[in-house]
């Protein structure tokens, strides 16, 4: 049983050094990744946030590198396939809309993508390093992760913030075809209690 118990641990341990080389390899990355965000987006108050958030990641770094030191190991950094995705997505998707009007919106996604990555991961870090008994790294996870999630937060309110601008500007328009919305709704309720009638 205490085998058991000692080879569960092992795996364990290993796993959160793994993931702990991954989410090293991320960090940097993001590092470069934020200045090309923050460079491509028109909103000022996005750029500035963007930029904030590149400070925290800088930092992030520099954490991480301190729970390496706790944990006696040298940083080491593994290749994180899931970040390099999620990132080739982001600048395919950051070319395509370049100097659209949705150009912002895109930078949004795909900085959100990056920021729920980072929350998977330092969720999984802070409950393993308290299993494994390193309080110190999993305060330093827990730390990590609020940032995360504030990131996270303010890119939904930005969002929402253009989103609610984008309808104020278009309101007059909209509202001529709001007319044309409810038509359409009533057609579309025909339509579907046709559909359902042919079922039966
Ligand atoms: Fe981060
Ligand atoms: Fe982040």
């Amino acid at each position: 049983m205490a085998t058991q118990t000692r080879a569960s641990e092992k795996t364990l341990d290993d796993l959160f050094l793994d993931e702990l080389a991954d989410a090293y390899d991320f960090e940097k990355r993001l590092t470069k990744a934020l200045p090309k965000m923050a460079k491509a987006v028109n909103s000022l108050e996005l750029k500035n946030a963007l930029e904030s958030h590149l400070r925290e990641t800088e930092g992030h770094v520099q954490k991480l590198e301190q729970v390496f030191e706790e944990c006696d190991h040298k940083p080491k950094a593994k290749k994180c396939e899931g970040m390099v995705g999620i990132l080739e997505e982001g600048e395919g998707v950051v070319t395509e809309f370049k100097g659209s009007p949705a150009m912002d919106a895109a930078v949004i996604a795909a900085a959100q993508k990056v920021e729920h990555y980072e929350i998977a991961t330092y969720g999984c870090l802070q409950e393993w390093a308290g299993m494994l008994g390193i309080e110190n790294a999993a305060a330093i996870f827990e730390e990590i992760l609020g940032e995360e999630k504030t990131a996270d937060e303010t890119l939904t309110e930005i969002a929402r913030a253009m989103a609610n601008e984008m309808a104020e500007s278009g309101e007059d328009e909209e509202s001529e075809d709001e007319d044309t919305m409810a038509e359409e709704d009533d057609e579309e309720e025909e339509s579907s209690s046709r559909r359902r009638g042919n079922r039966r």
